[in-house]
């Protein structure tokens, strides 16, 4: 990937944070984009010559600013997103249309922001409740299958850029700090004790998978599982 443009949309943290380590150590400039800026300046602290940005990723302004110093990019990765849970019959409806504005509507920002500029591919972020949805977080589910059946719709849209997806299983990250707080230990000893790897995936299996879509230049509108088998149990 050396000289390579990466663009990590989401990447100050987890999995994100993680293909942009990847993508650097590969040799790429890596542009990473997030909304705190705690988080980003600790990213410059730990990976120096990670360029960093404060942007929302529901904010279309702000995408278009980020890329437009950019004549050309060769892959963008698209981690932010959001575990949004609750059931359909009950809760905040503004809360759970927030939930799909990530997965949805930041797609399509991210592609008008980069057009006649993304050379390699986009790869955007599902996850295993698409196929194994999350009982009593119905809108989340639906943001994952979205953000997969983007993929596969944009592979047709934007060819020859190629768009693929992760579908990350149950993976440590510190979205479930801050989800499960004090209970995270004793929640995934559960899930893993299910799953057929026995354990929780990490933040670095997941980016490696996004590396993998990054460099196969024959794949697209593909969805790639990091799910340490969950579909199957
Ligand atoms: N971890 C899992 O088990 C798992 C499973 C399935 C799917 N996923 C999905 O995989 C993706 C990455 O998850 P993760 O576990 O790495 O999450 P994480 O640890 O919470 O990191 C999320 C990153 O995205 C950024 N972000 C969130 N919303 C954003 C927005 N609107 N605009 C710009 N940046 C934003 C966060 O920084 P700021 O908050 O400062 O913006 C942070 O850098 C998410 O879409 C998540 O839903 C995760």
């Amino acid at each position: 990937m050396d000289g390579q443009i990466v663009v990590v949309i989401g990447g100050s943290r987890g999995i994100g944070r993680e293909v942009a380590r990847q993508a650097q150590a590969r040799g790429a400039r890596v542009l990473v984009a997030a909304r705190g800026a705690a988080a980003l300046d600790e990213l410059k602290q730990t990976l120096p010559g990670v360029a960093t940005a404060q942007a929302d990723a529901v904010d279309a302004a702000a995408l278009a600013a980020l890329f437009a110093p950019f004549e050309r990019i060769d892959h963008i990765y698209q981690a932010a997103g959001v575990f949004v849970g609750g059931a359909a019959a009950e809760g905040d409806e503004a809360v759970y249309r927030q939930a799909l504005e990530p997965r949805i509507w930041s797609i399509m920002h991210v592609v008008r922001a980069v057009r006649g500029k993304l050379r390699g591919s986009l790869t955007l972020t599902g996850g295993v409740s698409t196929d194994r949805p999350a009982p009593g977080a119905w809108i989340t589910n639906i943001g994952t299958a979205a953000a997969e059946q983007s993929a596969r719709a944009l592979a047709l849209d934007l060819a020859p850029v190629r768009v693929n997806a992760i579908a990350p299983g149950w993976t440590d990250t510190p979205m479930w700090d801050a989800i499960l707080g004090a209970s995270k230990a004793e929640a995934f000893a559960d899930v893993a004790a299910k799953l057929p790897i026995g354990r929780i995936a990490t933040a670095s299996e997941a980016a490696d998978a996004v590396l993998f879509l990054m460099n196969n230049a024959a794949i697209t509108g593909e969805v790639v599982h990091i799910d340490g088998g969950h579909r199957l149990v």
